[in-house]
């Protein structure tokens, strides 16, 4: 090969190597951060106190909890809240948590922190989840069925890897959308609106889990 044909070659290569370590880096910092707060309030003891009236309203606590952010006042994420809500999710055993973001861009990943496993998504688990698992069940000549789907959606994917959420918090300041959270997850899932994560307190926090306690679910029925 002439050297005007490996010049572009070995620029794409490098460009190329460098958004791959670029994603990385940011990934690390992403979990770090995250981990850091979380300690930062585990040292200053940002636990739930729950006196017994509110233990005796807290019947069902949410095994599996997501939130979903983005579409609220402003796209920062407060990581101080989410160090705080991990602290909490502790204090009710609750063991996973779900943080969806409504972007592309959010750095997808799953890490233990503490006995509570915590995983990110963005849109892309949603539209890129579900074109990859069509994509994949009409190459395929078994029949379509819901089982099918399901494991795509669920367990095949590089997307959302956790068990469906009991309890969805959806952060919107203004409309009620479900910020194209992954939907197949959410069938059976309890939904509720706040306006933003970013002044999120105990108070309101434990107002959703007794609202969740009280939540018949019917399934259809
Ligand atoms: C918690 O937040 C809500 C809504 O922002 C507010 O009305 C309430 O006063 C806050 N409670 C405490 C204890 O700060």
């Amino acid at each position: 090969m002439d050297k005007d044909k490996t010049m572009p070659l070995i620029v794409i290569f490098v460009c190329r190597l460098m958004l791959i370590l670029s994603h990385g880096l940011i990934w690390l910092l992403k979990m770090t951060e995250i981990y850091i707060t979380y300690l930062y309030h585990h040292i200053r003891s940002y636990w739930l106190n729950i006196d017994s009236k509110t233990k005796a309203c807290l019947t069902r606590i949410p095994v599996n909890l997501a939130i979903c952010i983005g579409l609220e006042d402003s796209k920062q994420i407060d990581m101080d809240k989410i160090g705080q809500l991990i602290c909490w999710c502790q204090t009710l055993s609750i063991q996973t948590l779900t943080i969806y973001h409504y972007c592309d861009t959010f750095p997808e990943m799953m890490n233990t922190i503490d006995g509570i496993q915590v995983q990110t998504i963005s849109l892309k688990s949603s539209h890129q989840s579900l074109i990859e698992s069509a994509r994949n069940i009409c190459q395929s000549s078994l029949p379509i069925t819901i089982d099918r789907i399901s494991e795509h959606l669920r367990h095949e994917g590089k997307y959302y890897r956790l068990d469906d959420p009991d309890l969805l918090i959806c952060f919107n300041s203004d409309q009620r959308t479900l910020q194209a959270f992954p939907l197949w997850q959410i069938r059976l899932t309890e939904i509720f609106f706040l306006t933003t994560h970013r002044h999120l307190n105990k108070s309101q926090f434990l107002y959703i889990l007794k609202r969740f306690s009280r939540c018949q679910q019917r399934f259809g029925k």
